[in-house]
């Protein structure tokens, strides 16, 4: 089993959406998938509307997620840790405790634009046209990640 951990500020927008298109384009038996955030400010919470409303566009569900924040045993848990920005790998790497740790980090969009640290903007205080644009961002990175899982 590979195991692939999406991490965002909340846990409410852009990860819960990161998870749920990865999800959809691996094998379950193969690819265990989750998010967290790096706050504990919606911790149980349900996804963003706006995050669930363009993934239901897209025929992906992700009402079933819940907020949690990441924790230092993650790094023990899962192979690939993908930050959605900077300040995420920020805050990510404080916790890491060795070399291992911080290897699993890195940043979503260099899938797809390698070595640039482009953050995926936070949509949070943006209208619905943010979260168009995440989703788009984010099927891009996640097909390049669930092609390159096959060879795992
Ligand atoms: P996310 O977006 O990190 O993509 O889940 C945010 C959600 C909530 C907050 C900030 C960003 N917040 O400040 O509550």
């Amino acid at each position: 089993m590979v195991r692939v951990l999406m991490v965002c500020l909340g846990n409410i927008c852009r990860s819960p959406l990161a998870e749920g298109i990865l999800q959809s384009k691996i094998n379950p038996d193969r690819v265990f998938v989750d998010s967290a955030g790096t706050s504990n400010y919606h911790i149980g919470d349900t996804p963003d509307r706006r995050s669930v409303s363009i993934a239901q566009k897209n025929r992906i569900d992700i009402t079933y997620q819940r907020g949690r924040q990441f924790k230092v045993e993650d790094f023990d848990t899962f192979d690939h840790i993908y930050v959605m920005d900077n300040s995420n790998r920020r805050d990510v790497l404080s916790l890491a405790r060795d070399d291992n740790d911080r290897a699993k980090v890195k940043m979503i969009l260099n899938e797809v634009f390698p070595n640039e640290n482009v953050d995926v903007p936070d949509p949070y205080y943006g209208g619905d046209y943010g979260f168009e644009n995440v989703f788009k961002l984010l099927d891009e990175a996640c097909s390049v990640i669930a092609e390159k899982l096959q060879y795992e």
